[in-house]
């Protein structure tokens, strides 16, 4: 008879995972549907206009995704209140303690070990719940939508802004929207990606994210500090949980290079319109 050999923890629980997918299905319209209205004169942007409906179409569904982009941003309050209630501790040991997303000096060390590795010049570091960039990814998220959400609703309410704010303004936010959505999309769909997905532990990507479950022996491997508190708290046993069905493990990989596949497209169309347009 076969048995499965490898060992499952559970990393993400249903509601991190939930606001996850949310921000993958909006963020990925937004970029999409802005990127085609910015770019609108490229044959591409009008493939895209077509494929959706029209170029109105695309305002539309912009404004629908940003209505779930405020959502999750909300959403993420309740689940950071919910952790800290979870944590048992008080509010200080929760924003300072190992399993926090606060950056703190070790992430410094651990970026400066990290390169050191990436050269030979040392090894790889021992990094405990989360990594230095995925503290920075988790931060992104807040100025990201504070400017880009800031700015595009300046450009969806542009008579109600202007009862209090110079006309001029809503040209600058025009700039300052599309100009972030700019670096917002190269870096989500190069460096995040190839962080979380396409280096050569993960490629063609990492799962996680969508079951929730890591192997135990990856935990162990990757995550050593926090394997170490895992255990030093007895908490290890707790988390050990069943391998994710098959069927469930395809799905996530269909969804998940899907979104890559696009994300990278829409780079590759940006980069293309920029030197077609400015060159
Ligand atoms: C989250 C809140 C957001 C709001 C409220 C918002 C709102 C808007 C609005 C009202 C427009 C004008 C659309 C039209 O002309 O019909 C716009 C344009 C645009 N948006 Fe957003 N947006 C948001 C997020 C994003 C994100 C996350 C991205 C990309 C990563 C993005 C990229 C763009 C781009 C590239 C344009 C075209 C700007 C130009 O014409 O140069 N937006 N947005």
């Amino acid at each position: 008879m076969e048995t499965n050999q490898v060992e499952y923890v559970q990393r993400f629980t249903f509601f991190p995972r939930f606001l996850h997918f949310l921000v993958i299905i909006s963020f990925l319209t937004l970029a999409v549907t802005g990127m085609a209205l910015k770019f609108a004169s490229q044959q591409w942007a009008e493939i895209v206009a077509e494929m959706i409906g029209t170029f109105e179409t695309l305002g539309t569904l912009h404004r629908f995704m940003a209505v779930v982009t405020f959502t999750y941003f909300g959403l993420n309050f309740i689940l950071m209140y919910q952790n800290y209630k979870k944590s048992g501790g008080s509010l200080k040991e929760f924003l300072f303690g190992p399993n926090s997303l606060v950056p703190m000096p070790i992430d410094a060390i651990e970026l400066i070990q990290t390169f050191k590795w990436f050269f030979g010049l040392g090894p790889q570091p021992r990094y405990g719940r989360w990594t230095y960039w995925e503290k920075f990814d988790y931060m992104a998220v807040f100025w990201g939508v504070a400017v880009i959400g800031g700015t595009g609703l300046c450009l969806w309410f542009p008579e109600q802004f202007t009862l209090v704010i110079p006309g001029y303004w809503i040209n600058i936010a025009t700039i300052i929207h599309s100009d972030e959505a700019l670096l917002a999309s190269g870096f989500i769909f190069t460096i995040h990606f190839f962080n979380t997905h396409l280096r050569p532990e993960k490629f063609p990507m990492d799962p996680v994210i969508f079951t929730g479950v890591m192997p135990l022996d990856e935990l162990k491997h990757e995550r050593p500090r926090e394997y170490e508190q895992l255990v030093a708290e007895g908490k290890l046993d707790s988390i050990k949980c069943e391998s994710p069905p098959k069927w469930v493990l395809i799905n996530a990989h269909l969804f998940g290079i899907t979104a890559l596949l696009i994300g990278l497209a829409l780079v590759i169309s940006i980069i293309y319109s920029m030197v077609f347009l400015y060159m």
